[in-house]
């Protein structure tokens, strides 16, 4: 791996950066309060190219690398994870599955209004009894001759109020197992599909977290993607990438609490000094940034081996494991720093730590990336 960011690369985090101080920061504690979407500040992002980072401009996207993609992940997740997951989920799961597997037609029609930003996607494989047997699907997509007739429900889909858009899993040949899976796009306000209730979570609240139903819904056959029985394959390579999108998210949150911790040690003062002058502190600093900074070079070592070319799914699974461990981790010392500050909305931190726990959970469990790394090295 290379370690040496490119010009391009530091302008890109920095205007992250700047967006996140400026768009993100105001306002975010009400949002999360509230369970407010980012609207406005979604739409600001779309403008600016950063919801189809990696699409290539004949798609309306920014064509930039997987390496960038981490850097503005980072910096986003710092400040509102609720808006970066609407970032990761439209770029990774939605925008990269359709333009590495989609077709002419499915990428003109819908990746290109994805990628501008101007329509928001969600990626629906979860249901209520398949979220880590991914391949248990109970939705039904049967072959009609001209169109699928897609019925079940999906369950926890990111954005699923807000997208036009949804790439959905379902089952055509139960018999066949998850060779019978197949993907398929769904538009909203296709007769019979509804959006059903909305979650109320720990954190990411500003995000909206909705079930879906399917009740005879008419997809046409065009809007199945790839060949028949594609759709678990689908799913599994477009999570690859998508894990790396949230393991950035987790270093973000990590390092936000982090920079945080260390403003607010030099600050308060205890016993006549700064409380960083504590060696307690001082010894939780440091590891907080030794595992930062490791989650990190994880995350970009995952980036640049998709950049490359090369296969990166335990790279990713690695990546999303440690960041996502290091964020629930560094969140806690965050607000142990801070004291009783820590404890309230004021201070960002307890928002952190809530906002931590579900990059351990989504796009596959801390198991579940276990289960990865472990299946590649026993190969
Ligand atoms: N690339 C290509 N093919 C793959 C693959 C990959 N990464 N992983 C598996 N496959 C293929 C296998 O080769 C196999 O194919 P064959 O039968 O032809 O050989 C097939 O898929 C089945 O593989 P497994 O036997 O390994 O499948 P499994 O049933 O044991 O499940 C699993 C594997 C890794 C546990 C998978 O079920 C999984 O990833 N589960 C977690 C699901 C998940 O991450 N859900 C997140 C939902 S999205 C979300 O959270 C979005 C959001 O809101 C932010």
């Amino acid at each position: 791996m290379i370690f040496e960011l490119t010009e391009e690369q530091q302008m890109i985090r920095d205007a992250a950066r700047e967006f996140a101080q400026t768009a993100l920061k105001p306002g975010v504690i009400e949002r999360d309060d509230k369970e407010l979407f980012p609207a406005e500040q979604i739409k600001k992002l779309g403008e600016l190219g950063f919801l189809g980072m990696m699409v290539s401009p004949d798609y309306n996207g920014a064509g930039l690398d997987a390496v960038s993609y981490v850097l503005v992940m980072e910096e986003l997740s710092k400040i509102d994870a609720s808006a970066s997951v609407v970032v990761s989920v439209n770029n990774s799961l939605v925008c990269s599955g359709l333009e590495k597997y989609g077709n002419a037609f499915q990428k003109d029609k819908y990746l290109k209004p994805l990628a501008a930003g101007t329509q928001i996607g969600a990626f629906c494989l979860s249901e209520p009894e398949a979220g880590s047997d991914a391949s248990s699907q109970r939705t039904t997509a049967q072959d009609n001759g001209d169109h699928y007739e897609l019925n079940g429900t999906k369950n926890w889909i990111t954005n699923g109020n807000t997208a036009s858009t949804y790439l959905v899993i379902a089952q055509t040949h139960p018999e066949k197992g998850h060779h019978g899976i197949n993907a398929f796009i769904v538009e909203k306000g296709m007769e019979g599909f509804t959006v059903g209730s909305k979650e109320h979570k720990m954190g990411i609240r500003g995000s909206d977290t909705h079930s879906l139903h399917f009740s005879a819904v008419k997809v046409p056959k065009e809007n199945r993607i790839g060949e028949d029985g594609f759709g678990f394959r689908f799913a599994m390579k477009t999570l690859e990438g998508g894990r790396i999108g949230i393991a950035s998210q987790a270093l973000g949150i990590a390092s936000g609490a982090f920079e945080l911790a260390v403003k607010y040690a030099k600050e308060r003062i205890t016993f006549g000094q700064p409380i960083a002058s504590h060696q307690a502190i001082q010894f939780k600093l440091a590891d907080m940034a030794t595992e930062i900074e490791a989650a990190r070079l994880l995350c970009l070592n995952a980036a640049w081996l998709k950049d490359q070319g090369q296969p990166y799914a335990q790279a990713a699974s690695m990546a999303k494991l440690f960041a996502s461990e290091v964020a629930m981790k560094t969140t806690i010392e965050a607000v142990q720093i801070h004291g009783g500050y820590g404890y309230v909305k004021e201070y960002h931190v307890e928002r952190l730590m809530r906002d931590a726990k579900i990059t351990q959970i989504y796009e596959g469990t801390s198991e579940i990336q276990r289960m990865v790394i472990s299946r590649e090295i026993l190969r």
